[in-house]
């Protein structure tokens, strides 16, 4: 893969594209399908020899097409039955043992799958109608454009544990049009990576092909340029020095939390600790002073998120009733520097209650921590 931004695909190989008969057995014309092209590149340069690459939306195969063009083993996931049987098909066709084709919803199997080296996919649209009956969890059906990220972040989620450590994770996605309504589905995506992985770059897939309407007067998807967002399966640094600073003033304003996981372990010294990736904050579900806790941050540049969506500290007043089963809200800032503080605000861990911890908390630097007899329990 060269150095540019983009990647300009001019043609696609007759050889390895989708066969007519096949095309003309899928419901929806097989409109959707993606270019081996677009893929082996990516296959090549982040899958390493003898690796396993990964599609959990893999239509008609072409993603599995392009890790047998390049030696790879490949896994593909396709919800739609009679799409994954194509796949099958089109793969036995190719003799392309090595890959294989498991049917059913991305969310569900990927909990049962050992770490592979590359996630490589083509994310569904938004705003098709489907033309058959959806299986539940068919991204394509959502009824709303929440409810499909939401879907998205279920998948992503799962994909973490999917992925090896340091391993690369490589979405397509196009931003749409939806009823004329402009629909920025590549850049919340982007956001949405952001949160659970190192997001690295965007290539801009450039198709010499003219822009088209995927379904006339209500979805438009701009087919002659798409997003490729590049991220990487590690935690994103964080800037310790100013994440401590903040945690000080914090807790000089506000003192009713203690500081444990990786960030006490690394205050603490301890041997083996590495570098954190957030802090996290134990303290009482209480609504209030969660609320105070939030506007506090929040005044100081921090974005506050719960399970992915933004959560503000005139929500969390009015939000006391759904805190408990929400466990834990995120908060992020990012300079104009480009130093990033990542703060988890925890109420509910079900290793420690803070009114029982809070006796034996000890002094460091500062700040108060859980005990360090008890921070060898609890998970990063
Ligand atoms: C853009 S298409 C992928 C096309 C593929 N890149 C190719 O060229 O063959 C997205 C696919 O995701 C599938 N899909 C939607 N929701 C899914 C889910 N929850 N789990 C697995 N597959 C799903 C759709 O049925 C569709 O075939």
């Amino acid at each position: 893969m060269n150095d540019n931004s983009w990647l300009h695909l001019q043609r696609q190989d007759p050889d390895w594209m989708l066969p007519a008969d096949l095309e003309q057995r899928d419901a929806f014309g097989a409109r959707d399908c993606g270019w081996v092209d677009q893929m082996t590149p990516f296959v090549r340069h982040l899958c390493p020899p003898g690796g396993t690459v990964l599609d959990p939306f893999c239509g008609f195969g072409s993603t599995l097409v392009a890790a047998h063009l390049a030696g790879r083993a490949g896994i593909g996931i396709e919800l739609d039955a009679p799409r994954a049987a194509i796949a099958a098909e089109r793969l036995d066709r190719l003799r392309a043992i090595g890959q294989r084709v498991l049917q059913g919803d991305a969310a569900k199997l990927l909990p049962g799958l050992e770490p592979v080296d590359l996630v490589l996919s083509n994310v569904p649209y938004f705003g098709c109608s489907w033309p058959q009956q959806a299986e539940r969890g068919q991204l394509y059906a959502s009824s709303s454009y929440a409810q499909f990220l939401g879907m998205l972040e279920r998948t992503l989620k799962q994909l973490r544990a999917c992925l090896k450590p340091g391993a690369h994770l490589v979405l397509c996605a196009e931003n749409l049009r939806v009823g004329g309504r402009f629909v920025p589905l590549a850049w919340d995506l982007a956001r949405l990576m952001a949160d659970r992985f190192e997001l690295i770059e965007e290539r801009v897939l450039v198709y010499d092909r003219p822009c088209a309407s995927q379904e006339p007067g209500r979805m438009h998807g701009n087919r002659a340029h798409e997003y490729a967002l590049v991220a990487r399966n590690a935690p994103a640094g964080i800037d310790l020095a100013q994440t401590l600073a903040t945690l000080r003033d914090l807790q000089a304003a506000i003192p009713d939390f203690l500081v444990y996981g990786s960030f006490a372990r690394w205050m603490l010294r301890w041997p083996a600790a590495r570098a954190p990736a957030d802090a996290d904050l134990l303290l009482p579900c209480d609504a209030a002073l969660i609320a105070r806790i939030c506007a506090w941050l929040e005044a100081r540049g921090f974005a506050i998120t719960c399970w992915g969506a933004p959560f503000s500290a005139v929500a969390t007043e009015a939000a006391a009733a759904i805190l408990p089963q929400r466990h834990y809200l995120h908060a992020v800032r990012l300079g104009r520097d480009g130093a990033a503080c990542r703060i988890d605000l925890c109420f509910r861990d079900s290793h420690h209650d803070y009114a029982q911890v809070l006796e034996s908390a000890v002094r460091v630097d500062g700040l108060r921590l859980l005990n360090p007899d008890l921070l060898g329990q609890l998970p990063d």
